[in-house]
């Protein structure tokens, strides 16, 4: 069956985009990348997702992430929808947006990828694309996937959270529990032994007490990593993306975290 499994390699495609013809690993070059689908241009929610996409195209470049998104039509129906969404995000209603549109007309890629929904039809009875949003690390293996049908929108501000995860996770030995935004208490991998969860983490390990005794639910506040620590500092605030210091810092010291069961601090 066509389509990509985590781990796998992203396919070097050639394709036609907004910004010239690319070839897809030249275009990663060593960043991590996310590709990103859409049904068909002109189209109302496809209209709200991309200009949700151009609005935070600052927060994934702050990351090392290259943007790209993928739609069943040409370039030149790409560059006059960009003035659309442009236009939509209430800005000057030009042809360029921050990342290319991959034309892909005759569905090539759509299908290699596994990217169409057999529930959406156009006027010709052809499947359109679904939302797929593949997220490849620096070495070009699939780390993440998201598929939606092209009847629900997707949530960019959950995009970019589950950057911030996969980044650190990528680097440090911990995993991220439910509704973690960065900053918060992260949770050591459970294949690591206690002792060298101590040495690892600094800034202390809080295990949560449970009714089977045993000590799987261990807390750390975040590691300091160059990544987060820049996403950390004060920076403009985008739509709802807010990264406070504040919790950073409270964590800048070992002691018991008072959790609410989360791994977020309750309030005193
Ligand atoms: C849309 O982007 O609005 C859309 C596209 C295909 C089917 C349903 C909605």
């Amino acid at each position: 069956m066509p389509g990509l499994l985590l781990g796998d390699e992203a396919p070097n495609f050639e394709a036609d985009t907004t910004q010239g013809r690319i070839r897809f690993h030249d275009f990663l070059g060593d960043s991590w990348g996310i590709l990103f689908s859409h049904p068909r241009d002109f189209t109302p929610v496809c209209t709200t997702e991309l200009g949700r996409a151009a609005k935070l195209a600052p927060e994934f470049s702050k990351r090392n992430v290259k943007m790209i998104a993928l739609s069943i039509d040409s370039v030149p129906d790409h560059l006059a929808w960009s003035k659309d969404i442009n236009a939509y995000n209430g800005d000057q209603p030009v042809e360029k947006l921050p990342f290319p549109i991959i034309a892909d007309k005759d569905r090539e890629l759509a299908v290699k990828l596994g990217m169409l929904d057999p529930d959406e039809r156009d006027k010709d009875g052809m499947p359109l694309t679904a939302r797929v949003v593949f997220i490849f690390g620096p070495d070009k293996k699939l780390k993440l996937s998201i598929l939606y049908p092209a009847t629900t929108g997707r949530n960019f501000d959950e995009i970019l959270r589950v950057v911030d995860s996969l980044q650190l996770t990528a680097y440090k030995k911990v995993a991220t529990p439910v509704d973690w935004k960065c900053g918060d208490s992260v949770m050591v991998v459970p294949t690591l032994p206690d002792e060298e969860a101590k040495k690892l983490f600094p800034k202390g390990v809080f295990t949560k007490d449970l009714p089977s005794g045993k000590k799987y639910l261990r807390y750390t506040p975040q590691p300091d990593d160059t990544h987060t620590s820049l996403l950390l500092s004060p920076s403009p605030e985008i739509g709802n993306i807010k990264y406070s210091m504040s919790q950073t810092e409270k964590h800048q010291e070992a002691r018991p975290i008072n959790t609410d069961g989360h791994g977020r601090e309750r309030s005193a």
